[in-house]
């Protein structure tokens, strides 16, 4: 096989790129280690800045955001038994935040891929990348027991934390950033309403926070140590905790429902740079990730490919690099 940019990963971040790239007139293929209905249901982040609604709208894909989406124009911060407000249409007027599942992000971006005639190659799993120092590196993948290959101008690692692109550049290239705070984040799903407002409690016992999936679904979150084990949070003392650390000692306030999903995960930042090497270019979770703290998620890849994409479509067109070069730079000044 053979296309222009080879994509591997079909998260956030690899498809967003697919899109943008497909609208270029430039081929491309994403090739995605597990099924469609996976990675359709994979419950992630769900907070969407509004540069990455924007982006959805730009590119046709934002009909189902745009009826099941939940702006949330405010936020609460508990402390000390007083709530501050923080007001976002007066502090950054026409920039607020929408409440989206990633899930359903990805659902709408591979229905609009397939539907305009674009290829990902589901349960298709890069186990290698050759060529990356000359002008046509190769993805070696296996697909139902075979092994196959893509032959590519340019590589795309889409890949997430644990793929196979960035372990693809020699150690001596690469600076690793890695802090790891001592502290973790016992998150659930809750079948129950949500807070009214996205609430970050400081609290003595530790930080908690109330957010939302839908209308039906809580995001809610306590603060543990990073080694704690998901056994020592029966559902009676994670709810327990909430009302504690939300401030609703009554209980009027935060709903209890059925927990769907609870597992526990360390807060870790993590940069590595640069996120190019030879004709294999890095974006999201492959070259960085960051605790879910400030609610990044999936915006930070979004705004690595709206960067990443400009320098591709210029460099398939004309032959010039200096976006392509300037890449790793200017997305790395963010952190
Ligand atoms: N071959 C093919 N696909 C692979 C391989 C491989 N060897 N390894 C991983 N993948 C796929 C994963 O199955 C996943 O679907 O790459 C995709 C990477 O997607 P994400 O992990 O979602 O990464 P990204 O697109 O950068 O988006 C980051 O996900 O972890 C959350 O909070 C994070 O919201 C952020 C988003």
């Amino acid at each position: 096989m053979r296309t222009q940019v080879g994509i591997v990963g079909a998260g956030p971040a690899g498809l967003f790129l697919s899109l943008l790239l497909q609208r270029a007139g430039i081929d491309c293929v994403v090739l995605e280690s597990r099924s469609r209905e996976y990675v359709e249901n994979r419950v992630r982040a769900g907070v969407l800045e509004q540069g990455t609604v924007d982006l959805m709208d730009e590119l046709g894909v934002a009909e189902r955001l745009r009826h099941e989406g939940m702006p949330d124009p405010r936020l609460d911060i508990r402390f000390n038994g007083n709530i501050i407000h923080i007001d976002l249409p007066i502090l950054t007027p026409g920039r607020i935040v929408t409440v989206y599942g990633q899930q359903e992000v990805v659902k709408d971006l591979i229905a609009a891929r397939l539907q305009r005639g674009g290829e990902i190659l589901f349960e298709a799993e890069a186990t290698a990348l050759s060529g990356l120092d000359t002008s046509k590196p190769t993805i070696h993948f296996k697909r139902a027991g075979k092994d196959e290959t893509i032959e590519c101008d340019i590589v795309a690692g889409c890949d997430g934390f644990h793929g196979v692109c960035r372990p693809a550049i020699p150690d001596s290239v690469l600076t690793v950033y890695d802090r790891e705070f001592p502290f973790g984040w016992l998150g659930i799903l809750s079948q129950s309403k949500p807070f009214p407002e996205m609430s970050y409690a400081n609290h003595e016992r530790g930080f908690a926070l109330a957010s939302r999936r839908s209308p039906r679904l809580s995001r809610l979150y306590v603060q543990c140590t990073p080694d704690d084990d998901v056994a020592n949070w029966p559902d009676a003392r994670i709810w327990d905790e909430l009302h504690v650390r939300l401030d609703d000692m009554d209980r009027t306030e935060l709903e209890e429902g059925r927990i769907l999903q609870k597992a526990i995960t360390p807060c870790r930042s993590f940069v590595s740079a640069p996120m190019q090497c030879g004709r294999l270019y890095l974006a999201g979770d492959a070259s960085h990730i960051v605790p879910p703290t400030g609610a990044k998620g999936l915006n930070l890849p979004v705004a690595d490919i709206r960067v990443l994409s400009r320098a591709l479509i210029e460099f398939v067109r004309s032959g010039a690099t200096a976006g392509l070069d300037r890449y790793s730079d200017v997305f790395l000044k963010r952190f």
